[in-house]
């Protein structure tokens, strides 16, 4: 097709810099179902990662910045109502896509060690799988939005859909009435975990290197303890006590 003189070229690179190979910190990741027990499991993780005098930050999806926060207000409202798909998609990345550019890259960049609660592998298992909209929409938007940045390490805690949904239901229901109800999700029926399970499940075989399963329905005491080793394999951190 020829093009009329004078308009500008077509651009057909994606116009994305992120300083992805040039991070000196690590990204570690958690992930499961609703209730499995990640906010415990990482707070407990980071405080023996500062007790061997690293500089960890501890953050969330969606959500860790102030525009990711009200993003996530409006995606775990139990007030939001007929919210598409696609929509919850697309704001799932739009939180993220700030998240990596305010928080987590500047934070890599400064040698810290980023946990993470849920990153993409959130939205493969509960967009795709959940919401039946399948990994390759979502994972071409990682690529487009957030230049396909990956985690050094993904800790996904597997857990039974039946007790982690209930647990979580119950911290809902146990919140403040001050604060913001984040129910959206847990309002899901056993189906919809199921599926969840199901692509975290897919995603962990397919990628062996990165995803490590970990059984969280023992004691939280055994579940910390895998955690911190696989942690301190990965990486090369010294044993103490
Ligand atoms: P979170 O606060 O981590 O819930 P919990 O503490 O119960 O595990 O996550 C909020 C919810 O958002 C959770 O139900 C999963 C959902 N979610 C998605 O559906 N897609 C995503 O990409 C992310 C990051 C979260």
């Amino acid at each position: 097709m020829r093009r009329e003189r004078g308009l500008p070229k077509p651009v057909t690179k994606p116009v994305i810099i992120l300083p992805v190979a040039t991070h000196r910190g690590h990204f570690i990741t958690f992930e499961g179902l609703d209730g499995c027990g990640k906010s415990t499991q990482m707070e407990k993780l980071a405080n023996v990662l500062r007790a061997q005098g690293l500089s960890v930050l501890v953050t969330r999806e969606p959500g860790g910045t102030e525009t990711g926060e009200k993003i996530r207000k409006l995606l775990l409202d139990t007030a939001t109502s007929g919210l598409s798909p696609m929509a919850e998609l697309a704001l799932m990345f739009a939180s993220r896509a700030q998240h990596i550019k305010e928080l987590i890259c500047p934070a890599l960049a400064d040698g810290k060690i980023v946990l993470c609660d849920r990153f993409t592998d959130s939205t493969e298992a509960y967009q795709g799988g959940g919401r039946k909209l399948g990994s390759a929409p979502v994972l071409a938007l990682h690529r487009i939005l957030c230049g396909n940045l990956q985690p050094e390490l993904t800790i996904l805690m597997d857990s039974d859909v039946a007790h982690s949904v209930e647990r979580a239901r119950r911290r809902n229901r146990t919140r403040g009435k001050g604060e913001s109800h984040e129910g959206r999700f847990e309002q899901e029926n056993r189906a919809f975990f199921g599926r969840v399970r199901n692509a975290y499940l897919a995603l962990a075989a397919r990628d062996k290197q990165r995803v490590v399963l970990v059984d969280a329905r023992g004691a939280v005491a055994d579940t910390h303890k895998k955690i911190v080793e696989i942690v301190r394999r990965k990486l090369k951190l010294a044993k103490t006590a």
